[in-house]
C-alpha cells in the first residue's frame, strides 16, 4: 500500500493528454470500474490512469462526467469519492474555461482561488454519508493556501504568468448570454465553465485538499464580438497544452518535495 498514488488529477476538456505522460502506467477504463458511469462526449477519453509523474505516484481521470451529460451529480462526483477511498488525499482539478474577466486572454492559465456555484444544485444533497465528512461541511477555504502558494511557485518555476480568479460553475450545455457574463463578473467572477465544482465540493467534504487550475480557451459571451463554439475551445486548448503540461508537472513536482 506503500505505492499508492496520494494525488489525484481531474483532467478537463483537451487537457487529457497529461495522463500519457505518466510512466509505469496502469489504465482502468471506466467502464470496467463498477459504480463508474461512462464518459459520452467527444474530447473526452474514459480512464483511470495509474502511475508516476514528475516522480510522484498519482491517479488521474483522463476525462471527467459532466451535469450536462445527464449524470446525476453523485454520478458526477463517484471518482471523488473512490479516489478517498484509495487512500488520496489531494487533488488537482483541471478544466477548460471561458473568460468573465476581461483582461484575461485564451491561452491563459487561472489558478482557481475560490468558486461560485451557480447551476443551484449541490452534490451532497441527499442523506449526509458521515463516513466521509460532515452534514454541513466549510467552504471557507475550498482551494488550498498551501497548494496554491505551490501553484506560484510552479508558474514562476517555468516562468508562466498565473492569472487567478474566481471560478463560476454553470451546468451548461448551451454557453452563457452576454446578460448573465456581465452578471457573473458583477458578482466577483473570473472565469466561467460547466465543471469541476461538484467534485471541489465532494472533496472538501472528504477533507482533501484541492487546487485548481482552469484553461482559459476563450472570452465568454459578449466580450468579443464573435460568438462562441466547442471547435475555438478545443483548438485553444491544443494551443496552450504544452505550456499546461510543464506547469502541472512542475506543480506535481513541488507537491512531491513538500
Ligand atoms: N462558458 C462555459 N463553459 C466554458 C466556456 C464558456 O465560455 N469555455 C469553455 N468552457
Amino acid at each position: 500500500m506503500n505505492d499508492a498514488p496520494k494525488l489525484g488529477l481531474v483532467l478537463g476538456s483537451g487537457l487529457g493528454v497529461l495522463a500519457d505522460e505518466i510512466q509505469q502506467r496502469v489504465t482502468i477504463k471506466y467502464e470496467e470500474i463498477p459504480g463508474f458511469p461512462v464518459s459520452t462526449v467527444e474530447g473526452h477519453a474514459g480512464q483511470l490512469v495509474v502511475g508516476e509523474l514528475s516522480g510522484m505516484k498519482v491517479l488521474a481521470m483522463q476525462g471527467r462526467f459532466h451535469f450536462y451529460e445527464g449524470y446525476r451529480l453523485d454520478e458526477v462526483t463517484f471518482p471523488i469519492r473512490v479516489m478517498k477511498e484509495l487512500g488520496i488525499d489531494s487533488v488537482i482539478v483541471t478544466n477548460a474555461a471561458g473568460s468573465v474577466n476581461p483582461s484575461f486572454e485564451p491561452g491563459d492559465l487561472m489558478l482557481i482561488t475560490d468558486h461560485i456555484n451557480n447551476a443551484g444544485v449541490n452534490p451532497l444533497i441527499g442523506t449526509n454519508d458521515s463516513k466521509y465528512g460532515v452534514r454541513f461541511p466549510d467552504l471557507s477555504n475550498a482551494y488550498s493556501e498551501e497548494l496554491q502558494l505551490l501553484a506560484k511557485d510552479a508558474a514562476k518555476k517555468i516562468q508562466v504568468d498565473l492569472k487567478e480568479g474566481v471560478y463560476v460553475w454553470n451546468s451548461g450545455p448551451s454557453y452563457e448570454t452576454p446578460a448573465e457574463i456581465r452578471m457573473m463578473h458583477k458578482l466577483g467572477g473570473d472565469a466561467v465553465g460547466m465543471s469541476t465544482v461538484p467534485e471541489v465540493i465532494v472533496a472538501r467534504h472528504a477533507s482533501m485538499d484541492v487546487v485548481g487550475i482552469s484553461c482559459i480557451t476563450n472570452m465568454a459571451a459578449g466580450i468579443l464580438n464573435q460568438p462562441l463554439s466547442h471547435e475555438e475551445v478545443i483548438e485553444t486548448t491544443e494551443k496552450a497544452r504544452e505550456t499546461f503540461l510543464l506547469f502541472v508537472k512542475e506543480l506535481v513536482q513541488l507537491i512531491a518535495e513538500n
